[in-house]
């Protein structure tokens, strides 16, 4: 059989990544799919840079959409990221030369999923992402294959291995924020502009491909209300353990009978559940299917050799001729995506207040809480040690003010934002306050 010729486009930590399991499982690959896997033609920004990647001998493109135009290949690979620009333009090139596409890059997916799944099946050509939606866990796969005669209720994971590696950080070691970021950074795993990551909006990017793989509805990334990790402190990291929770970035998406309420935030989560115990770069997705019950993957979810395997099953399809719809559902039957109100979120709430130490203070936050319905289950004020070390919310001991933690019983998110924006108007926190949902998963 005819070999199956690739040009590659990116040759950083996913890319050489890829060329490392490309080389060192190739004759596997090419034993189990019965052709040999070639690469005809690689690109990248500087062609002068050292690399690891074994190159030598492989033509190169100083142009990606030159390399995905050109004849030599079958399927074009893109690993450069980005939501617009070369990345785009590459894989559009592709698309209309009538190529297959693999890529790992959720934030073009996230934007222009639909129009690229729509020239994908009317090329005829398989679009696949795996590696876009955390690492190598896969969890596309098993959304288009194993669970897709399932209807799917709620897809809700840890999507972002750069955010849980630096939350397990700041709990376990109580390292600073910004030296462990820096960290995830030098170890690949964070996006080449780490906002992505800490605000949220690289989860956010997945959680809207995972909202239309499991609910048959257009990609839509701006229907996702996106909160990122910058907020969290280590005075929460304590609090929230000390009553028997972990923090985690989660990306949350269920059907209700008002449309589609797709999350991305901080959440609390029980000490004692799967996913608290998640921890480091690892990820985790769970699927409720109507039949399959509710299902948790788990594993890396980024890094090159992770990701360089996500990539490498979907050449494996392609290899062996399975091409499907890039979204399971056809593009022409995706619905669109209809929003539910956040406002009507129920569920419990985890708030931090920095109050001033004067009579009746507490009792005002009580008051306004019970104004909203809001019924407190605990409020305790909290001395964290982090809050007395060196240079620590040295703010919180000029202005007297003290921790407050509340744990709300269930309630809506209209009414906690109603009461803590009433709290923040009456002047008794000296910063704003710090509300965390709480989930039951
Ligand atoms: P890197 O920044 O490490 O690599 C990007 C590559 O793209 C580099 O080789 C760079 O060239 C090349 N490139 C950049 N601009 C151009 C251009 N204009 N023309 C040609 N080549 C260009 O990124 P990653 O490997 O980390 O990520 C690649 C993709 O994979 C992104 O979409 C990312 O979101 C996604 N991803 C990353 C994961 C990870 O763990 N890192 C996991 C899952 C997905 P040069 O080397 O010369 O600078
Ligand atoms: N920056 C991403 C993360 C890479 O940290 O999860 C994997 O998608």
């Amino acid at each position: 059989m005819e070999p199956l010729k690739l040009g590659i486009a990116g040759l950083g930590t996913v890319g050489a990544g890829l060329l490392e399991l490309l080389t060192a499982n190739g004759a596997h690959f090419a034993n189990i799919v019965g052709r040999e896997i070639r690469i005809t033609g690689v690109s990248a920004r500087s062609r002068s840079k050292a690399r690891d990647a074994a190159t030598a001998g492989i033509p190169w493109f100083d142009d990606p959409v030159a390399l995905a135009r050109d004849p030599s290949n079958a399927v074009f690979v893109e690993l450069i990221g980005g939501e617009d620009g070369i990345a785009k333009a590459a894989v559009e090139a592709a698309l209309n030369a009538k190529k297959h596409v693999v890529t790992a890059n959720k934030a073009l997916l996230a934007k222009h999923g639909f129009e690229l799944a729509r020239l994908a099946e009317k090329n005829g050509v398989a679009l696949n992402f795996e590696a876009a939606v955390a690492g190598g866990i896969p969890v596309i796969k098993t959304l288009r294959e194993a669970l897709g005669a399932n209807r799917v209720r709620r897809v809700y994971g840890i999507l972002n291995g750069t955010c849980n590696y630096i939350l397990t950080q700041m709990q376990t070691e109580k390292r600073p924020f910004e030296d462990v970021l820096k960290e995830a950074q030098a170890l690949g795993y964070a996006e080449a502009d780490p906002t992505f990551d800490i605000g949220g909006f690289d989860t956010a990017h997945k959680l809207a491909l995972l909202t239309s793989l499991a609910f048959g509805t257009r990609v839509a990334f701006d229907q996702i209300h996106v909160e990122g990790i910058q907020s969290i402190t280590q005075a929460d990291i304590e609090a929230t353990d000390s009553l028997g929770y972990r923090i985690k970035l989660l990306g949350v998406a269920t059907e209700t009978e008002s449309g589609i309420e797709a999350r991305v935030s901080p959440a609390l989560v029980y000490k004692d559940s799967a996913i608290a115990e998640v921890s480091g770069v690892t990820n985790a997705v769970a699927i409720d299917g109507d039949f399959s019950g509710n299902i948790l993957l788990v594993g890396a979810g980024a890094g090159a050799k992770p990701t360089a395997s996500a990539i490498a099953g979907d050449i494996l399809d392609i290899a062996r001729g399975l091409i499907v719809p890039p979204f399971v559902t056809p593009t022409a039957k995706l619905k669109a995506h209809k929003r539910a109100k956040l406002d009507q979120h129920y569920g419990s709430y985890y708030v931090r207040l920095a109050l001033y130490d004067k009579p009746g203070a507490m009792a005002a936050i009580a008051r306004r809480m019970g104004d909203r319905g809001v019924s407190l289950e605990s409020i305790v004020q909290h001395r964290p040690q982090t809050l007395h070390a060196p240079g620590a919310a040295s703010h919180l001991s000029k202005d007297k003010a003290q921790p407050v933690i509340i744990i709300t019983h269930e309630t809506t998110e209209e009414a906690m934002r109603k009461a803590l924006e009433t709290i923040e108007k009456d002047g008794n926190v000296t910063e704003r306050p710090q509300m965390i949902r709480i989930e039951e998963l």
